[in-house]
């Protein structure tokens, strides 16, 4: 398969600060891309992209920095097929405790029509373009860029091309979100299978979500033999985002009956650097979004309050606590029932028998069908009201 030592690990490569930053608008920073740095070293994340350093003086300055202050995560550059791209990365990364140049170029017909190049021409540049990065570093990725698009015997032969000229890691792109789960496990496998050396690289997956599917494509690449996924805080990215990082790690944790995979990422840290990835980059998180949303972890409806009062289990299959947050939510809203607003009211101090909760509860539904969400002062109004008439 590959030569990951520990078969059920999968490595987790995060590029925020490069893909991500690519969305449109979502610039951030030098200072706020050292501060994601951190918090995604801090996290377990093993491979950070941290830019492309020919794209900018900027870009070449963090990335720089993001290496030299790295801790336990390897610093990824990104790089065109070419030896000047490949060089200011190599001058960017190579002060990281772990370096390593990402190098690539798109494959498919279309985008290998874009420089106008045949299928052998393609090949030789490849062939130069990977030897030069792996004699300046011992660790190098290539990726095929639409390689989902690209011919498979072409594919097959230029993935054998990288390999022979010293790349480790072999990722393969669907760039334009274009596979569907079933393919993205197959075309891994295939790969693997078929490759001469296949078996001596580590095979990435790096999926965006154009049609919905970055996550279900990254876990089923997995599945077929896969042992790098590639995201992104919150699925930041050009266009729909790439695959989300909180939700490969989470679905392989909640999952690991069917997923025996496992990551090296502290999952208490995701709320927070969800949080301030949303922040610097301008991005608000959707609020059903999976994992981080808002949502995530809310309960509005009086049959979900109830169930989650008596057992989490009933609606939660994941605690909060495991991202990081402080727990369950249980808004009140006009779908809220009874026991939900005596828990509520109990928590605020107060003890009410059956025949006040009937009355505070009619009062309550009034408000509500007024109101998007009833907080706790309006809670506490309605007590003191209440009172006052006793
Ligand atoms: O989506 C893509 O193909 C990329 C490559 C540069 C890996 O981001
Ligand atoms: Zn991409």
């Amino acid at each position: 398969m590959t030569n990951v030592t520990d078969q059920d690990r999968v490595l987790i490569f995060d590029t925020t600060l490069r893909d991500g930053e690519q969305s449109p608008g979502a610039t951030m920073t030098h200072d706020e891309k050292l501060e994601i740095a951190e918090l995604l070293d801090e996290m377990g994340v093993d491979i950070i992209e941290a830019g492309f350093p020919i794209a900018s003086e900027g870009d070449f300055k963090a990335v720089s920095e993001i290496a030299q202050r790295s801790k336990n995560s390897r610093i990824c550059g990104l790089a065109r097929a070419n030896f000047a791209d490949i060089d200011r990365c190599w001058e960017a990364v190579k002060h990281a405790g772990k370096s390593r140049i990402h190098t690539f170029i798109g494959t498919s017909p279309l985008h290998r029509a874009i420089p106008n190049l045949t299928q052998d021409e393609m090949a030789d540049k490849i062939h130069e373009t990977v030897s030069h990065a792996r004699n300046l570093c011992e660790n190098v990725q290539w990726s095929p860029m639409d390689a989902t698009r690209t011919e498979w015997d072409y594919l097959c032969r230029v993935i054998e091309i990288a390999i022979k000229a010293g790349a480790t890691t072999i990722n393969i792109p669907d760039t334009v979100g274009y596979t569907a789960p079933v393919e993205s496990a197959d075309l891994i496998k295939r790969l693997i299978e078929t490759v001469p050396g296949a078996d001596e690289v580590i095979f990435a997956t790096h999926c965006h979500n154009d049609l919905g599917m970055a996550t279900a494509n990254s876990l089923a690449a997995v599945a077929g033999g896969a042992r790098q996924i590639e995201c992104t805080i919150n699925g930041l990215g050009e266009r729909a985002g790439n695959t989300a990082l909180e939700e490969v790690v989470m679905a392989l944790r909640t999952r690991n009956d069917i997923m025996p995979w496992k990551t090296g990422i502290d999952t208490t840290k995701i709320m927070h650097i969800s949080r301030r990835v949303a922040t610097v980059s301008g991005f608000n998180v959707q609020f059903n979004k999976a994992i981080v949303g808002k949502n995530a972890f809310a309960h509005e409806s009086g049959i979900h309050q109830d169930g989650m009062l008596k057992n989490r289990e009933n609606f939660e299959i994941m605690r909060p606590e495991d991202i990081g947050l402080s727990g369950t939510s249980l808004p009140l809203g006009k779908h809220s029932g009874r026991a939900a607003l005596r828990d509520k009211l109990e928590t605020l101090g107060y003890e009410i028998g059956d025949n006040q909760l009937k009355d505070i509860f009619v009062r309550f539904k009034d408000l509500a069908d007024r109101k998007k969400e009833v907080f706790d002062d309006d809670l506490i109004a309605l007590m003191t009201l209440d009172d006052d008439e006793a």
